[in-house]
């Protein structure tokens, strides 16, 4: 006989999402669509110091853009973020090339004719090589030449988008480009750091400006990298003034900066940090090494940690509407995607109980793409690409999603998987039995 019985009936209850929940997946143009020969990333992979791989055909998406649509629409999604190449629309200043217009229109066409929700991303880190040579983002014209793209690629394209972001992440592109250095132009300099947020946030206002001058019942907002922050000793102030710092800097300072221009908040979730003030004799105050701790880790090293992603949600929520335009593991190992889907929006699920306004979730990414200056090995998609052939196949997780979608929420018996750390080749037996 066990010492404590165990109770007669479980709740196999699904875990509801409101009905009007956006599902899909992310991408951007520059990593899926191949080559953007006019990018100053393309510039900069041909002549620095190699990156791990050179974008050339990437996932060849500009010309299979309709197969993946296919593909995730089979996979149930109702929404999908995705990006514009500024590069090929205005590959010289001021000149606009209308059968690139007219290449989107038919992308963001094609999207609507599934039934999707569209966000669309105006800027998603690649720029335009003469940007680049006018110096880039620490260059205070880049703000107005961004308008100027803005004012003339809304109303083009206007009638099939329903979700604008104007930038992604800036604190990212800022810290990388101009801080660690490893992306083009691989400036580092503070000041210019400063520069490029300052006219960062510039270019947003004006972006929101003028997209709500064209459509004045707009949605727009920006993708914010929010990372989560905590003291490994609760008692230290010293980590818990690193802890509240970080947060401020790096999760709400570009909000701060832009206040009143904002319909809803992007969040882009992948980080969680600990600061612990004994890790690193030299600094006095240091992030916690997960390695160390055995924790488990993506493929980039990065921690597996759900319950960050109801922590930020939890420190946005004095904030208006959430979508989460991404969240995705880079991993060869599909069973641990499927594990980190569920688990991550059971988080979320968490959060919204909690009071968050938050309006949909977009995987990072449906496809494999190229991972920036890390190349073509990380792999976050539900779709795998052979980049030789650039032939598709989709993952598992992907299946798995899929029932999520269909059920509008997460069915007790994928929840299972999280306790028992089941592999794929088991989910088929519990969707079918349970
Ligand atoms: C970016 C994506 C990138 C992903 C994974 C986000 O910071 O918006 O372009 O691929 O993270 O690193």
């Amino acid at each position: 006989m066990p010492i404590v019985e165990p109770p007669e009936k479980h709740d196999h209850q699904t875990l509801k999402f409101p009905k009007t929940f956006l599902w899909g997946a992310a991408s951007s143009a520059f990593q899926v669509e191949g080559n953007n020969t006019q990018a100053d990333w393309w510039t900069w992979e041909q002549k620095a110091q190699p990156p791990a791989d050179r974008s050339g055909q990437a996932a060849n998406h500009y010309n299979l853009y309709e197969k993946d649509f296919k593909l995730a629409a089979e996979l149930g999604h109702n929404s999908h973020r995705l990006s514009l190449e500024w590069s090929r629309i205005e590959p010289q200043e001021g000149q606009f090339d209308q059968a690139e217009i007219d290449h989107y229109k038919a992308v963001l066409k094609s999207l609507k004719d599934k039934g999707m929700t569209v966000m669309l991303t105006l800027h998603h880190f690649s720029n335009p090589q003469w940007i680049a040579e006018l110096g880039g983002w620490s260059n205070a014209a880049t703000a107005g030449y961004f308008e100027r793209f803005v004012q003339k690629i809304v109303p083009e394209l206007k009638d099939s988008v329903d979700l604008w972001i104007t930038i992604n992440e800036p604190g990212i592109y800022v810290y990388m480009a101009y801080l660690s250095g490893e992306w083009p132009p691989q400036q580092k300099s503070r000041f210019k750091a400063l520069r490029a947020y300052w006219n960062m946030a510039d270019a947003h206002r004006k972006a929101y400006a003028a997209i709500h001058q064209l459509i004045p019942h707009a949605k727009v907002g920006i993708a914010q990298n929010i990372q989560s922050y905590q003291p490994f000793h609760a008692h230290s102030v010293l980590e818990h003034l690193a802890v509240l710092f970080s947060d401020l800097t790096s999760n709400h300072l570009f909000y701060y900066m832009t206040r009143g221009t904002h319909d809803f908040l992007g969040v882009n979730y992948y980080f969680h940090h600990r600061f612990n003030h004994l890790a690193s004799k030299k600094m006095k105050l240091a992030i916690v090494d997960v390695a160390e701790e055995s924790r488990e880790v993506s493929d980039l090293g990065w921690e597996v940690y759900p319950e960050g992603i109801f922590d930020v949600l939890a420190d946005l929520s004095d904030h208006i509407p959430i979508y989460i335009t991404e969240c995705g593991i880079a991993s060869t190992n599909d069973d641990r995607r499927t594990r980190f889907l569920i688990h991550y929006l059971q988080e979320v699920y968490r959060a919204m109980q909690a009071g968050v306004d938050v309006r949909g979730f977009f995987y990072w990414s449906l496809t494999d793409n190229l991972e920036w200056h890390r190349g073509y090995n990380p792999r976050f998609g539900l779709i795998d690409i052979d980049f030789n052939t650039q032939k598709r196949t989709v993952r598992k997780s992907a299946l798995v999603y899929r029932e999520i979608i269909e059920h509008n929420g997460i069915p007790h018996h994928l929840l299972r998987l999280l306790a028992h750390g089941l592999t794929t080749a088991e989910i088929k037996h519990i969707i079918a039995t349970d």
